[in-house]
């Protein structure tokens, strides 16, 4: 069964049908700008028009750059306010017609690379960051996601973590890798402190030059670059979707119900 993964990016709105059992794309990925303002309609759009993109799927799974708690959005970071308390999923199903499954960017990424790529097959406590316009947080314990961490947000010398050590402090400070990486091994010695995990997953767009930051960074903590790059979040979010199909689970609004009251 095919799923369409939709990734909700700060720049990018990406998607592509997935194959949830092998982790695979089914086709070459479609990209539309966020649009700026992020606001809730015109994103919503843009969600539409990459699904219009494809066709011969039957569910959907979206990731959103916030806390999504029961589909609703809870936290607007890096987007437009106009996000906060949107019911994301019921929004999305009904301007697509189908089932849709909504989770947060990080939990996303995490699911696809636990599954599929850096962090399979890993015991114990696994952290995934995905480094970019903030940091995304994705823990796992035995394979299993708790959801919502929002690591990037402790606090880091007196400021919200993603500030200092995300990718976007890098290139808007113009930090050099020995400095940026000097920050961001502050940040995983003191998420190490906190919850002892067995491995970290370093990624979000700077992973693919893991080789010009890890040598610099001294964490006690194994730590990998994610291996699916781009196309984490899409696979990810059809993993999810394709999970939350099996049982009427709460992430998941059906269309024909978007409408209803929640119960
Ligand atoms: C948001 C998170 C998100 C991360 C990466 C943070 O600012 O609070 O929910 O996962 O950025 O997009």
């Amino acid at each position: 069964m095919a799923i369409l993964g939709i990734d909700i990016g700060g720049s990018g709105v990406k998607g592509a049908p997935v194959d949830p059992a092998r982790g695979e794309l089914l086709d070459e990925r479609y990209r539309v700008p966020t649009p700026q303002p992020s606001e809730v309609s015109s994103v919503v759009e843009a969600v539409a028009e990459v699904a219009g993109r494809f066709s011969g799927y039957d569910r959907v799974g979206v990731t959103f750059p916030g806390v999504i708690v029961d589909g609703v959005v809870r936290t607007a970071a890096n987007v437009d306010p106009s996000w906060l308390e949107a019911d994301a999923a019921k929004l999305f199903a009904q301007r697509l017609g189908l089932p849709v499954a909504v989770l947060n960017d990080a939990d996303a990424a995490g699911v696809a690379e636990v599954a599929f790529g850096a962090g399979r097959g890993q015991p114990g406590l696994t952290v995934m960051l995905t480094f970019g316009t903030g940091i995304g947080s994705a823990l796992f314990l035995d394979g299993i996601l708790m959801p919502n961490t929002e690591f990037g947000h402790l606090e880091l010398g007196g400021v919200d973590a993603e500030l200092r050590a995300a990718d976007r402090a890098r290139e808007v400070e113009d930090l050099s890798w020995e400095d940026w990486a000097r920050r961001v091994q502050t940040y995983l010695r003191h998420l190490e402190m906190l919850l002892s995990p067995q491995l970290f997953v370093i990624g979000g767009g700077v992973s693919k030059k893991a080789d010009r930051y890890f040598p610099l960074i001294d964490v006690r903590t194994p730590m990998v670059p994610a291996a699916l790059l781009n196309n984490a979040g899409i696979i990810g979010a059809a993993v999810t979707a394709e999970q939350a199909a099996g049982h009427a689970g709460p992430l998941t609004v059906d269309a024909a119900h978007a409408g209803a009251p929640r119960s």
